[in-house]
């Protein structure tokens, strides 16, 4: 995971199923280094690898058994229970772990966008790191996607700012300090096989395998915020940073915050 350039050999393809811009499929393809395929060949083999392609407006990642239907994505709707108004309310354990008075946040590992997406929706002022070059170029569709829609627009809203690069670098250059930094690394599973992830957190895993530098990065996080960190972690774990100042319980995870003077 660590290598990003070289991580998808032999893992992933661009899918190109016969519509839409060829040369956008390729320009993808080439960009992220890993082979064009088209499903309509007659050597296409469905078990090769992950694939991206876009369906129905979005770009989705696939594995074989999404292939004949569906498809993962970034999300841009609330999640459910989240008030579909602009800001929602700042209510719940990851609002109380981002600080009452706190105004800016940098998500430093963006993944599927579902955390930054609720962070964003709470109306803080958000920028997104993720190193994975597939995360980020469907990160990047999402967010496009989220531009256009019509409450955005009336609003006069702009996506947030989405970094593609290693966070342990980024934190390291920043021209100002965020209030908050959030981090949600991939943590080995409990159980060999865990039924109770989603299916999006387990392609993810097999894609991209877990986090090793999760300490390097809160310690990259810590020295870099004005005022505090969040690790959000499941509730197996232990603590990445040591004692937490305080944790806010949620469904199987914890949000242990790291409060800097
Ligand atoms: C568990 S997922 C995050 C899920 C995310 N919170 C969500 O709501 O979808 C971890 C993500 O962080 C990214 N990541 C891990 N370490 C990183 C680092 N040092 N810099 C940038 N991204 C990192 C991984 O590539 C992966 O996409």
């Amino acid at each position: 995971m660590n290598e990003p350039d070289s991580a998808y050999v032999g893992k992933l393809a661009v899918l190109y199923e016969g519509q839409g811009d060829l040369s956008i499929f390729r320009q993808l393809a080439e960009r992220l280094g890993v082979p064009l395929r088209n499903s309509n060949a007659e050597d296409f083999n469905p078990h090769e690898a992950f694939f991206l392609s876009w369906r129905d407006g979005c770009l989705k990642l696939l594995d074989t058994e999404l292939l004949k239907a569906g498809g993962l994505t970034v999300e841009i709707e609330p999640r459910a229970g989240e008030q579909r108004s602009w800001p929602a309310p700042k209510q719940g354990p990851l609002a109380q772990a981002l600080g009452r008075k706190t105004k800016t946040v940098i998500d430093a590992t963006t993944g599927w966008g579902q955390d930054a997406l609720h962070i964003y929706r709470m109306g803080y002022e958000l920028t997104c790191l993720e190193r994975s070059p597939v995360m980020a170029a469907l990160l990047a569709d999402g967010f496009k996607r989220l531009q256009e829609l019509d409450w955005m627009q009336r609003l006069g809203l702009a996506s947030p700012t989405l970094i593609q690069g290693n966070a342990i670098d980024i934190l390291a250059n920043l021209d100002s300090q965020p209030d908050c930094i959030y981090i949600d690394p991939m943590f080995p599973p409990k159980r060999k096989k865990s039924a109770l992830a989603k299916k999006s957190m387990r392609v993810l895993r097999d894609l991209l395998g877990d986090d090793t530098d999760k300490s390097q990065l809160f310690d990259a996080a810590l020295s870099a915020t004005g005022k505090r960190v969040v690790v959000k972690s499941p509730d197996y774990a232990e603590p990445l940073g040591g004692k937490p100042t305080e944790s806010f319980q949620g469904k199987l995870l914890r949000y242990d915050v790291y409060l800097t003077g």
